[in-house]
């Protein structure tokens, strides 16, 4: 028998589980089906800035080898200077990590970071990789709530009352997943408070940092410039190539307080070379368009805006259901009908109606109570979808 390791058993990652592959197979048998499910602005036409895949189609050739184990010094340039821009002053390329995705440097991070037994603060719900990822470094996740009564920010109360002494790091995630809340600048401020306090590292997932509506996105690191910082972001959601699979790392804090760790981190990234080369050269012209990528995306009339907008206009009025606004992000995380278990609800919304969505509890929201539905299909799509969704609630109410 080859038997996988017990540090498994208690990992998941159902966004790719059980629900998907029952929609596979519904698809097979010829039934339509509706995917809700996934942050994959590609997945649903939604193109990326032509200057990003005209240059990386331009270095393809030039792009065989292996390539500086941290990323191309041009690439980290070029985010150098766009955090630079946005607060983080005394940030260098040495201190830049370019990984296959966000996904991957969350990984390495936290193996560099844990040790067995350390405690990792984690909104829930959250994303579930950041849980999935403390586990197999060893540590353990602690939750704290965010709270739907407050357009879902984080409960300060309780996560003071969930710190301990074994706690070594907090996660913030704005804007957040799944709920789409923006935290205010008062909460990030709370945040900085507590880990100066706690002598805890602050680890700022912003990969949805440009998808912004009606609020104002702040990079976490630049509050706290004492302070050892990890802030993450990528190419996957802003700029529609998921499947580049490009993330990057910018550690910032006192050199004197970070350099062991840098120098960890440096080892971990070695041990797998380099990130892949051909999709670093979009980089530097994704954020050089940044401006004009976000006014297109969710600016008036945006096509992510429109989308969001719309979705939420006719979601939040189905009888039974509600939904905080959301001011971020891609996602509506709305309550099902009293009484109704999310993965329940979401498996026979898939098998009787042909729409599938991912339940609250693939998100640590122990409550199991609401589901996460993705606003990125086309607006026709997202309409008959909502319908579905409409006519499932009605018959389960
Ligand atoms: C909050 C959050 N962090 C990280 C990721 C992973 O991003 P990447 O594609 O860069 O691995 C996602 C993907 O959905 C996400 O929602």
């Amino acid at each position: 028998m080859l038997q996988p390791a017990t540090r498994l058993s208690h990992l998941s990652y159902e966004l790719r589980g059980a629900l998907p592959r029952l929609a596979d197979e519904l698809e097979q048998q010829g039934r339509d089906i509706i995917r809700l499910h996934l942050g994959d602005p590609a997945a649903h036409g939604i193109t990326p800035p032509p200057a990003v895949t005209d240059t990386v189609r331009h270095h393809l050739t030039a792009s065989c080898g292996y390539g500086p184990t941290q990323g191309l010094p041009e690439a980290r340039s070029a985010i150098a200077s766009y955090y630079r821009d946005r607060g983080l002053t005394a940030l260098e390329p040495h201190d830049i990590h370019i990984g296959n995705g966000v996904s991957e440097l969350v990984l390495l991070a936290l193996q560099a970071l844990l040790n067995p037994g350390d405690e990792v603060l984690l909104p829930s719900p959250g994303y579930p990789l950041w849980a999935a990822a403390v586990q197999l470094a060893g540590g353990t996740p602690v939750f704290y709530r965010c709270d739907e009564h407050s357009g879902w920010l984080p409960d300060v109360a309780d996560l003071r009352s969930k710190i301990s002494d074994r706690a070594v790091a907090l996660v913030a995630n704005s804007p957040h997943n799944p709920t789409g809340a923006v935290w205010p600048i008062e909460i990030l401020r709370t945040f900085t408070d507590i880990a100066r306090h706690r002598r805890l590292v602050l680890l700022s997932d912003e990969i949805y940092a440009h998808i912004v509506y009606d609020a104002q996105h702040t990079v976490l690191a630049r509050l706290a410039p004492d302070l050892p910082c990890l802030t993450f972001g990528g190419l996957s959601k802003t700029h529609c190539v998921p499947g580049f699979r490009v993330g990057w790392m910018a550690l910032t804090g006192p050199h004197s307080a970070t350099h062991a760790y840098a120098e960890a981190v440096t080892l971990l990234a070695s041990l797998r070379l380099c990130p892949s080369t051909p999709a670093q050269h979009g980089i530097g012209p994704a954020l050089r368009h940044i401006h004009r990528t976000e006014t297109h995306l969710t600016g008036p009339g945006g096509i992510l805006r429109q989308r969001h907008e719309d979705a939420w206009e006719a979601l939040h009025g189905i009888p039974g259901m509600s939904c905080a606004r959301p001011q971020g992000a891609f996602y509506l995380f709305p309550r099902v009908p009293p009484g109704h278990r999310d993965s329940t609800f979401a498996r026979t919304l898939l098998r009787e109606h042909g729409v599938l969505v991912a339940p609250g509890s693939d998100f640590r929201w122990d409550a199991a109570d609401h589901v996460r539905i993705s606003t990125l299909a086309a607006p026709q799509q997202l309409k008959e979808a909502v319908h579905r969704i409409a006519h499932h609630a009605a018959t389960v109410s």
